[in-house]
């Protein structure tokens, strides 16, 4: 039976990717994005709706009671996938509020919609196909772990450090709370640093890219030895797909990439790749003549060392051995693999990239970096 799907911030990083990929798996499902076009959502990153109405998009704000329950409703919608947020760990120290507002209120709104909708009054007298609540989480929540600690994994205590990684843990408590009390119908998956395709520059991987391309200042932050997992964004949509398909309702599923690096190690292995292509294609050098191996330079001559984040968590690693047992799914893309897959569609995709660096992103940059 074809589904409808409500994907929140699908126009965003990952939410894009998964709609992408949802798309070709259910060509007769329907789809319906709702999603506000903050700085960090671009429409570009999706393509435009479809005449058959299988495929729309909604300008809105998940924290609009009344749009979302109207969408609920008139869509019939069976499954809501939850990535609508504000996502970037330097803004949540600047501006915590946006964080508190989308990720905790916002998903509390989402919940509360479904929750009327599916459980109460006539639709649930009637039965109907079976709903699912996905709520998409980051393994921020369980804070830092030193070098020696085990992974991450289901059941390692809440204890956020920053404000996004708390409005996160918050909106995951409501979502169990909203499962424990009502029955909702809700899993939540926690997954470590994607990378990939659509990435808003602000995130380290496609500031490197681009800031590389044009020859601007890479920033590293405080000694450069803080520990992520990384994860390419077509292995975390596969999970999601798997915990929506087959994961057990009431549960939370950790989705990590196996790959472990100090962010020193990850940005030198970037810049050696971009180094390495210009090498190997001297169209590069007329393209961007300002990146550093246009002139023979290597890109690693762009890194400064900047002041560190405040709160900086020290490493990220995740154990998703649940996932990998219960689900069959376990990540395909080796880093190097991805890395290089990555920097080729930055390469081939230079107007998405050069549109979504606008005024307001410059501004970011500047104020928060100073360079
Ligand atoms: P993103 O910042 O690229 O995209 C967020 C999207 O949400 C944007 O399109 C934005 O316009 C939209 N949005 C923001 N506020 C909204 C609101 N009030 N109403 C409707 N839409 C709104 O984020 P992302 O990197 O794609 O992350 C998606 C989800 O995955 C988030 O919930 C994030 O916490 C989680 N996550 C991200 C990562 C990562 O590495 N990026 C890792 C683990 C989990
Ligand atoms: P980021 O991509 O912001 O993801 P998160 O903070 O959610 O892990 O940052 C990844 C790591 O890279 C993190 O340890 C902070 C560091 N970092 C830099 O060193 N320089 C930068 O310019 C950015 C954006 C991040």
């Amino acid at each position: 039976m074809a589904g409808s799907w409500l994907v929140t911030g699908g126009a965003g990083f990952i939410g894009a990717n998964f709609v992408h990929t949802l798309r070709s798996a259910r060509p007769g499902d329907r789809v319906v994005v709702l999603d506000a076009l903050t700085y960090a959502g671009h429409r570009g990153s999706l393509p435009p709706d479809d005449a058959a109405g299988l495929l729309r998009f909604v300008h809105g704000d998940i924290c609009n009671a009344e749009l979302v329950a109207t969408l609920l409703r008139e869509h019939a919608i069976d499954t809501i996938v939850h990535f609508a947020a504000e996502s970037h760990v330097d803004r949540s120290v600047k501006e915590p509020g946006a964080f508190v507002q989308t990720n905790v209120v916002g998903t509390y709104t989402l919940l509360e919609a479904a929750r009327r909708q599916w459980l109460g009054g006539a639709e649930a007298a009637a039965g109907g196909a079976p709903r699912r609540f996905h709520h998409v989480s980051t393994d921020e929540v369980y804070g830092s772990l030193g070098a020696e600690d085990p992974p991450f994994h289901e059941a390692t205590a809440y204890a956020p450090n920053s404000p996004y990684a708390a409005s996160k843990a918050a909106a995951d408590h409501l979502v169990r709370a909203y499962h424990r009390t009502y029955g909702l119908p809700l899993t939540i998956s926690n997954c470590s640093n994607n990378y990939g395709p659509y990435q808003f520059p602000e995130k380290l991987l496609p500031l490197v890219i681009v800031h590389a391309l044009q020859g601007k200042p890479i920033p590293l932050y405080g000694d450069g030895r803080n520990v992520r997992d990384w994860m390419h964004v077509e292995d975390h949509v596969q999970g999601i797909l798997a915990v929506i398909a087959r994961g057990r309702v009431g549960e939370s599923y950790n989705l990590g990439g196996n790959s472990e690096r100090t962010n020193v190690e990850l940005v030198t292995a970037l810049c050696a790749l971009i180094d390495a292509r210009f090498a190997a294609d001297p169209a590069l050098a007329a393209r961007f003549p300002q990146a550093p191996p246009a002139r023979g330079a290597s890109c690693a001559s762009l890194i400064v060392r900047v002041q560190d984040r405040p709160g900086h968590d020290r490493r990220y690693a995740i154990d998703a051995s649940k996932a990998a047992r219960e689900l069959g799914v376990e990540p395909q893309w080796s880093l190097e693999r991805g890395l290089a897959a990555t920097l080729d569609w930055y390469l081939d995709h230079e107007p998405w990239w050069r549109s979504v660096m606008d005024a307001s992103y410059r501004d970011w940059i500047q104020q928060q970096y100073r360079l």
